[in-house]
């Protein structure tokens, strides 16, 4: 036997069992690591959701009927974890079609900042829903120096939606100014991840995160965004894919939503949040062949 199994082996018959089992659950996905879901308020939050839908679909914009129920979803499960805190940001909010979805979701204690490089935001439309939201007319690059609370955001938003030029440079330091503002708990989303007419948005987000070795990860990934979250709270969105997406999502008329994992690997553990295609049935891809990698986080 070689020296490395046979010290793996004796160490196994010295250590006790459950430190063994927490080993194994940081190198495989594992039930011990799921944060169990609470989907009580599913059905309320969707309620109120649709209501956001009706003010959105009013806004010219590019925000899908999917991504509308992905975003909305996670912003309902943040707002029931009082763990989880801090303000919402948007870079690039063309007319407001996202911002429709996001201000119903915005706590009173929390600032609301959107920017654009032009003015197009129909800011009434907005400010009746959520009346303290900020908008400020400059580039994303430009936020940090143009904004005069920065300071108070830093650490201190729970999510960010960026939705702007999709430039290599441009998305680089958007990814940057997340990590800065992140609270333990945020999120921040990335659109035309997948969009291959803007390829550049893959290179500049995996660039930041392999490179300048950030505490985030990808958690999410559907056909147009990537969702990335802090490494303290991957167990916890994880969880909430592979127990809650799919009901949220159908609660808002996705109904044909499923998920997809075909690997696991400590440096890459996002999932696929899509939509059936044709002959597909059930929530899992490949259930029979990946099933393992849908146990636990
Ligand atoms: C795809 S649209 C945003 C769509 C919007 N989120 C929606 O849901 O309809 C992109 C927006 O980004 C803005 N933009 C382009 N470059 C920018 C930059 N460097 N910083 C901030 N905004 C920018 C554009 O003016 C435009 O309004």
């Amino acid at each position: 036997m070689f020296t490395k199994q046979r010290i793996i082996k004796t160490v196994k018959t010295v250590l006790p069992k459950p430190v063994i089992e927490a080993i194994r659950s940081r190198r495989t996905p594992s039930r011990n690591n799921l944060v169990a879901w609470d989907g009580t308020s599913v059905q309320s939050d969707a309620e109120q959701f649709r209501s956001s839908r009706i003010v959105a679909d009013q806004i010219d914009g590019m925000l899908s009927p999917f991504s509308m129920a992905a975003m909305d979803s996670l912003l309902s499960l943040q707002a029931t974890n009082p763990e989880i805190y801090g303000n919402i940001v948007e870079f690039g909010t063309y007319k407001g079609r996202s911002a429709a979805i996001i201000a119903p979701r915005v706590r009173p204690s929390e600032k609301f900042v959107l920017v654009d490089v032009a003015d197009y935001l129909q800011v009434e439309k907005i400010r009746a829903i959520n009346a303290g939201m900020e908008f400020i007319l400059c580039r994303s690059e430009e936020f940090r120096s143009r904004y005069p609370d920065y300071k108070q955001l830093r650490k201190n938003c729970r999510f960010i939606h960026v939705d702007s030029s999709h430039a290599y440079r441009t998305t680089f330091e958007e990814i940057k100014m997340c990590n800065e503002l992140l609270s333990p708990g945020g999120i921040a989303v990335f659109d035309d991840y997948t969009n291959l007419n803007y390829s550049q948005v893959l290179p500049a987000i995996y660039k930041y995160i392999y490179t300048a070795n950030p505490d985030l990860a990808v958690f999410m990934v559907t056909d147009i965004k990537a969702y990335v979250c802090r490494k303290k709270y991957l167990n916890y969105y994880l969880s909430f894919i592979l127990q809650g997406a799919v009901p949220s999502m159908a609660a808002r008329g996705i109904e044909d939503a499923m998920i997809s994992r075909t690997d696991w690997d400590r440096e890459y553990r996002a999932i696929y949040l899509r939509t059936r295609s044709a002959g597909e049935t059930g929530s899992y891809y490949g259930e029979e062949i990946y099933g393992r990698f849908y146990e636990g986080p």
